[in-house]
C-alpha cells in the first residue's frame, strides 16, 4: 500500500511514526515533509495549494491513500478532488472543511443547532464594531473570519485595544481572512482540547489533551502554534468529557443535516465554564503539537481506523489506548513566534531518542548537504515522553530536552505542571 501524508511538521512526523507501525507496511511518502519523515519514507514536494497537481501526482505515482495533515489543502478542495478520482483520502471535503475555513460559519452552524459557544457578532466595519463593543465592553476575543496561520486572534482587555484588533484585521493586516470579523464572549476557565475522528455518521472521540498556547512559561508572551502539550487532561472529569463528546457527536450530526457528510478528525477546542463546555473553535484535522501526544497513546493501528473513517464503517472500530500519560516540549527557534533564523545546527538527537519512552519528533527540521539535521522552522523539534506519571513523563522530556543543543533554542520549563498539581502528583 502506498501512502500519502501532505505536511512537514511535528504532527506529520508523529502520523508518519504512527503509520511505520502499521500492519499494512505502508510505503510512505510526505510532502513535503522533514528530517523526521525523510527517515521512515520518501519525502516529495508537491505544492500542497494546488488541488489539481496533488491529484496528477497520485495518479501518476500510484498512491492509495492520501492522508491531509494541514488544514490549507483541505479549504482548497483536496479531498474533493482526489475523492472524485476515487483516491481514498482522510480529511473532510471543502463543504467540511469549511468549519475551520470560516470563524463565521463555524458560529453560525453552532448557533443554529445550540452548540454551547460564547455569544458573537460579525461585523465589516470599524462603526458596527464600536456599536457592538458599546453595547457588550470588555474583555472580549476578536477573530479574523478565515485563516491567519494562527495569528488572527486576539484576547482584548479594554475597548480600545478590541477596536484596534478590529481595526488591523479590516485594513487588511491577515489580507481577504481578515474583511470579516467575529468579536465573541471572553469565557473563563481551563482550556482542553477534544479530536475525534468520524465517518459522517459514527465519532469516536479520542484523549483529551491541554496545549500550552503562550510563548513563555506561566502562560505569558504572545500567542504561537503551541509550545507544549500532555494528554490525558486530569482537570476533564467523566461529566466533562461526555459533555465534549456529545457537543462533537451534535457537530457532525448537524453537518450532516444540512448536507455535510464530514469524514476525518474533527478538533474540538474547548473551555471547561461553570456552565459546562463551550466550544472555542473547530479545527478539521489533527492538532499541531497535540498529535504528537495522542498517537504515542493510540494503540489501535491508525491506519485501519482512517481507512475505517473513509470507508464509513469507523463504528465497527473500537480504539484502544495505553494506560499512560504523555507530555510533549516544543524547542523553537530564538525569536519564534516573531522572525527567526535557519540552518543552525542540531546537536544531541540520537542521545536524546535513547532515554526511556523518549520519542523527538521533527518538525522545523531539514538535512544539510552532509546529511546533518539543522533548524528550518520557528517549531523545531517536539520532545515527547510517555511514561504512568505526569512526574516521570515530565523528567524523561526534560531530561532529553537538556541533551538536545542548536543556537538559541527556546522551549517553555513549565509543560505538564498543572496536570501534576491536578492529579496530586506532587
Ligand atoms: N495546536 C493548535 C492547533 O493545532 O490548531
Amino acid at each position: 500500500m502506498r501512502v500519502l501524508v501532505l505536511g512537514g511538521g511535528g504532527r506529520e512526523h508523529a502520523i508518519v511514526t504512527a503509520l511505520s507501525r502499521s500492519h499494512h507496511a505502508p510505503e510512505i511518502f510526505c510532502s513535503p515533509g522533514n528530517g523526521g519523515t525523510a527517515a521512515l519514507g520518501t519525502n516529495v514536494s508537491i505544492p500542497e495549494d494546488d488541488p489539481v497537481y496533488v491529484a496528477e501526482w497520485v495518479e501518476r505515482n500510484a498512491i492509495d491513500f492520501v492522508i491531509v495533515g494541514p488544514e490549507a489543502p483541505l479549504v482548497v478542495g483536496t479531498a474533493d478532488i482526489l475523492a472524485a478520482d476515487g483516491v481514498p483520502v482522510f480529511g473532510p471535503k471543502a463543504a467540511g472543511a469549511h468549519l475551520e475555513g470560516s470563524k463565521a460559519y463555524a458560529k453560525e452552524l453552532m448557533e443554529r443547532h445550540g452548540i454551547p459557544t460564547g455569544r458573537y457578532r460579525l461585523v465589516q466595519t470599524n462603526e458596527e464594531a464600536k456599536e457592538y463593543l458599546d453595547e457588550v465592553g470588555a474583555p472580549v476575543v476578536v477573530k479574523a473570519d478565515g485563516l491567519a496561520a494562527g495569528k488572527g486572534v486576539t484576547v482584548a482587555e479594554t475597548v480600545s485595544d478590541a477596536l484596534g484588533a478590529v481595526r488591523q484585521s479590516l485594513d487588511g493586516h491577515f489580507g481577504p481572512a481578515g474583511d470579516l470579523v467575529v468579536i465573541e464572549e471572553y469565557l473563563e476557565g481551563p482550556e482542553c482540547s477534544l479530536l475525534a475522528f468520524t465517518d459522517g455518521d459514527t465519532v469516536l472521540p479520542m484523549i483529551p489533551v491541554q496545549d500550552h498556547k503562550r510563548a513563555y512559561d506561566d502562560d505569558k508572551g504572545p500567542n504561537t502554534g503551541g509550545m507544549g502539550v500532555y494528554a490525558p487532561v486530569p482537570v476533564v472529569d467523566e461529566a466533562a468529557y461526555a459533555a465534549m463528546t456529545s457537543i462533537l457527536e451534535k457537530t457532525v450530526a448537524a453537518l450532516k443535516s444540512e448536507g455535510v457528510v464530514y469524514q476525518g478528525v474533527l478538533y474540538g477546542g474547548f473551555i471547561l465554564t461553570a456552565d459546562g463546555p463551550k466550544v472555542l473553535e473547530f479545527n478539521v484535522r489533527f492538532g499541531d503539537p497535540e498529535t504528537q501526544v495522542i498517537l504515542p497513546l493510540l494503540e489501535t493501528d491508525l491506519l485501519d481506523v482512517m481507512m475505517a473513517v473513509t470507508e464509513g464503517r469507523l463504528s465497527e472500530v473500537e480504539l484502544a489506548w495505553r494506560d499512560e500519560v504523555a507530555l510533549s516540549v516544543v524547542l523553537a527557534s530564538g525569536g519564534y513566534p516573531g522572525t527567526y533564523p535557519k540552518g543552525k545546527p542540531i546537536r544531541g538527537l540520537e542521545e536524546a531518542g535513547e532515554i526511556e519512552g523518549v520519542t523527538v519528533y521533527h518538525a522545523g527540521t531539514a538535512m544539510d548537504a552532509g546529511g546533518r539535521p539543522v533548524t528550518s522552522g520557528g517549531r523545531v523539534l517536539n520532545v515527547t515522553a510517555v511514561a504512568p506519571t505526569f512526574i516521570e513523563a515530565r523528567d524523561r522530556a526534560y531530561r532529553a530536552v537538556d541533551a538536545i543543543s542548536f543556537e538559541d533554542m527556546h522551549f517553555r520549563t513549565d509543560i505538564g505542571l498543572k496536570a501534576i498539581r491536578a492529579r496530586g502528583e506532587a
